[in-house]
C-alpha cells in the first residue's frame, strides 16, 4: 500500500495534525452553518446578508481544501466525514427554522469570533513544527478575521 510520508515526524507531526484537523472541522462546519443561515434567513436585511453568507461559504470551502491537502502532503489523513464533524465541531448549531437577520448577524459574528481564536492558536502552535502549515493557517485567519469584522459591523 502506498504511504505518503512527508517531511514531518514525531511531536511536530502530531501538533500539525491536530491543528490541520481542527481547522478542517471548523471550516467544514462553518460552510454548513453559513448555508443553513443563507437558506433560512428572513428580515428586512435579507438580501445583503443572504449574499454575504454565500461569500462565507465559498471562502470556507476553498480554505478547507487547502487545509486538507496540506495534511495529505505531510502524511496526515484529513477526516472530513460528517460523523467526525458532528462529533468534534466547536460551532454552536443554529436552531431549525427561520432565523431573523439580526439573530443571524449576531450568531455568525459569535461563531467567527470562536473560529478566529482557534485559528490564531493554531498559527501559534505550528510556528516551530511547520512554518509552511502556519503560513496557510495565517491566510485562513486573515479571511476569517475579515469576515468577522464585516459581520460584526452590521450588528
Ligand atoms: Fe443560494
Amino acid at each position: 500500500m502506498a504511504m505518503i510520508t512527508g517531511p514531518l515526524s514525531g511531536d511536530a507531526k502530531d501538533t500539525v495534525a491536530q491543528a490541520l484537523q481542527g481547522a478542517l472541522v471548523d471550516l467544514i462546519d462553518l460552510s454548513l452553518v453559513a448555508k443553513q443561515a443563507h437558506w433560512n434567513l428572513i428580515g428586512p436585511h435579507f438580501r445583503p446578508i443572504h449574499l454575504q453568507l454565500d461569500e462565507l461559504t465559498e471562502l470556507a470551502r476553498s480554505h478547507m481544501d487547502t487545509i486538507a491537502e496540506r495534511a495529505v502532503a505531510v502524511g496526515i489523513n484529513p477526516d472530513g466525514r460528517s460523523t467526525t464533524v458532528a462529533k468534534s465541531t466547536k460551532l454552536q448549531q443554529p436552531e431549525s427554522g427561520w432565523i431573523e437577520d439580526g439573530k443571524v448577524v449576531a450568531t455568525i459574528t459569535d461563531l467567527l469570533d470562536g473560529v478566529s481564536k482557534r485559528m490564531h492558536e493554531r498559527v501559534r502552535a505550528t510556528d516551530e513544527p511547520d512554518p509552511v502549515t502556519q503560513d496557510l493557517l495565517i491566510a485562513v485567519a486573515q479571511d476569517i478575521d475579515k469576515q468577522h469584522w464585516m459581520f460584526q459591523a452590521q450588528a
